[in-house]
Parts: structure tokens; C-alpha cells; sequence
């Protein structure tokens, strides 16, 4: 699997047991404390492998730092947060790369593993199935109410919470199931990412905007305006295959498409394994619901915002 494919990462067959998984990611700072900039750029590149089903096993820094305009010690606070989500992972860092840039910038290249047969990608979902996400949605928009000087301490804690913490045991949870597909939420927002799995198998599915999680206030700083340009660029540019419930609430449809860091799991499975999946995630502490159903066969894939 390749670039023919829109999937988290490429997967490679070396015998009959494995396959290989590689991704890259990176970030530039998404907080003011760099040593969170690390865990949360760390937890969004290790993301991939888990959505495609995999395990990572080794990773690289990838680093480009203004070493003219920040201190080191930026720098240090940066890796310093990103090995600790790695040794979280149980993944090792064998090594990297660093250049001097004018912006910095951090993330990983990620080498996973995963049984040939067991890949999991974004286009195998089935009519009848249920969809779970497993993070709550909004730090886009947090994001932009952070700058703009209006979310609290309070807010502050719980996005960087949601975007620094690990998909692996929502993954692990999710391989005790019938799961036909998976991806991750990020840049093109829990619409678009839905969008893409029903297009990917030609489904027609429905989002139920009110069972999404969402992060404590988020809703407000949406209805003030604090939408990234990047939530409006998603809607406009899936529109032809998205239908939006016309009396739905305009902060609500901004949070659809808002562009996610460190998104949640996307998971499509057997119906009645829905509620006892999201049931054991809820026990490991994850913020797991049931947020879409896949309805019928569609030729080019669609998605119902209701
Ligand atoms: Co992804
Ligand atoms: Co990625
Ligand atoms: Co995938």
C-alpha cells in the first residue's frame, strides 16, 4: 500500500507474518511549552502505525530549529517530551536529522510492524457498521481561542491532554473486535476523515453531530468566531459529497471540520461490537463514543451530517 491509496502510512509485505508500516510526521509548535510541543508532535507521528493496526518499533527525530533566534534548551524540552511519549509507545529512537530553518519544526519517522492479513485501512467499512471516534474534537478552534488570549488554564490542560496522550490502547482495545476499518482524525477534520472512509468504501455514511465528544468550552469559543481558516477550506473542499442537516448549529458544523492535531481514532466495526468496544476503551479511560453508522452502498462514497 502506497501513494495509490489515501491511508495513514505505507505498508510494506516482507514474508507471510509481516509487514512493514512506515510514516512521517512533524509539526511546528503548537503550544508555548516545548517539552508538551514534544509529547503531543511525538503521540500524533506514532498515531499511523496504530491506526493502520500496527506496533511501532523504531523511530527517528526529525528536527529543524532556528538555533539563532531559540535557546537550546528549547530545543532539549522538545525531545525530551517526544522520548518520553516514545518510551511510552515501546518503540526505540535509533537516530535522525537536524537542520537549521528559520521555523522550528519537530516529529518522527516511525517504522511499525503488523501481520499481512491484519492491516487495517480506511476502506473496507461495511453497511451496518458502527463508527467509533475515541478522542473528543475542537483543538483546532482551542487552539486559535489559546492565541487569542481567551481560553483558560483549565482548557489549556485538557487539550494538550488529549493531543499528548498515546492511540495505543485504544488500538490495542480495538484488536479484540471485528474491526473492518480504521484511520486517524488530524488535518482534515472528524468530517473530512469520515468523509474519506466512505468514499474509500464506497458507503454512504451519517454522523451524528450530537454524540461527538467534545472539549469543554469549545463550543463557545466556536460561536465567538475562534475558527481556523483551515475547518472552512475542509468544508468547502468535501461539499459535493457532504450533506449538512440545514437547521444544524454553525459552531457545531465548524467543529465537524475543524483541522485535528493528534486526532483520535476513527473506527468502523460490527454493530454489536460497538457498545462493548467503546465499553472496555471507557475502562482504560479513553473518552470513546459512538458518533456514525454506515447506511447503504454509494458509488462514490457520502457523508450525512446530522
Ligand atoms: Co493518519
Ligand atoms: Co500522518
Ligand atoms: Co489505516
Amino acid at each position: 500500500m502506497g501513494l495509490d491509496t489515501p491511508d495513514d502510512a505505507g505498508v510494506f509485505r516482507l514474508n507471510s507474518n509481516t509487514a512493514l508500516i512506515q510514516t512521517l510526521d512533524f509539526l511546528t509548535p503548537i503550544t508555548d511549552d516545548p517539552y508538551e510541543f514534544g509529547q503531543i508532535a511525538a503521540a500524533n507521528s506514532l498515531s499511523d502505525v496504530y491506526a493502520m493496526g500496527g506496533k511501532p518499533l523504531t523511530v527517528m527525530n526529525i528536527v529543524c530549529f532556528p538555533s539563532c533566534d531559540l535557546d537550546e534548551d528549547i530545543l532539549a524540552q522538545t525531545l525530551k517530551g517526544g522520548q518520553d511519549k516514545i518510551n511510552e509507545s515501546g518503540a526505540i529512537l535509533v537516530g535522525g536529522h537536524s537542520v537549521d530553518d528559520a521555523e522550528f519544526k519537530y516529529g518522527l519517522s516511525v517504522t511499525g510492524i503488523v501481520h499481512p492479513e491484519k492491516v487495517l485501512t480506511n476502506c473496507r467499512a461495511q453497511v451496518g457498521d458502527d463508527i467509533i471516534l475515541t478522542k473528543p474534537i475542537g483543538t483546532g478552534i482551542m487552539s486559535t481561542a489559546i492565541k487569542a488570549k481567551l481560553a483558560g488554564k483549565k482548557n489549556i490542560q485538557e487539550s494538550v491532554a488529549v493531543m499528548s496522550m498515546l492511540n495505543r490502547s485504544a488500538a490495542r482495545v480495538m484488536k479484540d473486535f471485528d474491526v473492518h476499518a480504521c484511520t486517524d482524525v488530524t488535518g482534515f477534520g472528524l468530517g473530512g476523515h469520515i468523509l474519506e472512509m466512505a468514499k474509500g468504501s464506497l458507503k454512504h455514511v451519517t454522523l451524528y453531530s450530537d454524540k461527538v465528544p467534545l472539549l469543554e468550552d469549545v463550543m463557545m469559543f466556536a460561536s465567538m468566531g475562534m475558527v481556523p481558516a483551515g475547518a472552512h477550506k475542509n468544508r468547502a473542499f468535501f461539499k459535493d459529497l457532504i450533506q449538512v442537516e440545514p437547521t444544524m448549529d454553525r459552531a457545531l458544523l465548524d467543529l465537524m471540520f475543524d483541522p485535528q492535531t493528534s486526532g483520535g481514532l476513527l473506527i468502523s466495526l460490527k454493530k454489536q461490537d460497538a457498545e462493548p468496544c467503546v465499553a472496555q476503551m471507557e475502562k482504560k479511560g479513553i473518552n470513546a463514543r459512538i458518533i456514525g453508522e454506515v447506511i447503504r452502498d454509494s458509488t462514490k462514497g457520502f457523508l450525512d451530517i446530522i
